[in-house]
């Protein structure tokens, strides 16, 4: 069986109106990639990209929802509401998102529960921090993320986890190819459904790395920050997965 695999941006707090032309830049490369190719622009811009992505294959997803389909719960957004917008996945449990807002195992939980109810794919990060790495921890942690934020019904559904290293977001660093295939072979095995499961790798992906991570077996994708903020750099990322499959 063939897994996805997944190009998806993350433009976290990055995007004016100005950068809608990204759209058309990348749309005719996703056209001939068999990579599923996702960005998720900040939720000012959700509407208007789901637009500029009308009839061709790039999809658009949220960078963050809410637990509750809607309710007294000033400046969040629901998975409804993303939906609505145009979006199809939402990542979740992001490490920024975990450090600035105090996001817990559980809450990512109550909200991939949400997003699946609202006809999302979420896309649950989860990843180490560096300390926890340099104390051999790293599988032990991302063992308890996955085991508290992973919805009820993860066996029922298609999932999509991303593993990103929290000392290679945003710092150019990477972790060594064999620390990610090793990672990512210890995520697949703890998911309910192994076989059908994406499985991303996030950290400072850029195009000069990204065919190498992605010619691992067990990285079904990636993640990508800075570099998708750029079309022809997200462009080469969606040409190297490109290349998984030939
Ligand atoms: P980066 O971010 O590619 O800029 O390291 C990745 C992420 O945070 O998802």
């Amino acid at each position: 069986m063939t897994r996805q695999t997944l190009i998806a941006g993350n433009w976290k707090m990055h995007g004016l109106t100005e950068a809608l032309g990204f759209f058309g830049a990348i749309a005719p490369i996703a056209a001939k990639s068999p990579a599923t190719v996702l960005v998720c622009p900040p939720a000012t811009l959700l509407q208007q990209a789901a637009r500029a992505c009308d009839g061709t294959v790039v999809r658009v997803g949220g960078q963050d929802c809410h637990a509750a389909p809607s309710g007294a719960h000033t400046g969040d957004i629901s998975a409804a509401m993303l939906r609505d917008a145009g979006a199809t996945h939402v990542i979740l449990g992001h490490s920024e998102r975990r450090a600035d807002h105090g996001e817990r195992d559980a809450d990512i939980r109550a909200k991939a529960e949400a997003a699946l109810a609202a006809g999302l794919v979420p896309v649950i990060c989860v990843g180490e921090t560096l300390s926890e790495r340099e104390a051999g921890r790293e599988v032990e942690i991302v063992a308890g993320q996955l085991a508290g934020s992973l919805p009820e019904n993860a066996a029922s559904v298609d999932l999509v986890i991303a593993y990103e290293p929290v000392w290679a977001i945003g710092t150019g660093l990477t972790a060594s190819v064999a620390d990610v295939a090793s990672m990512h072979a210890a995520i697949r095995e703890r998911l309910p459904n192994p076989a059908t499961s994406c499985i991303l790798y996030g950290g400072s992906v850029k195009p000069d790395n990204a065919a190498e991570l992605l010619g691992l077996a067990d990285v079904d994708g990636a993640l990508v920050g800075g570099a998708s903020l750029n079309a022809s750099d997200f462009t080469a990322i969606i040409e190297a997965a490109s290349r998984k499959r030939e």
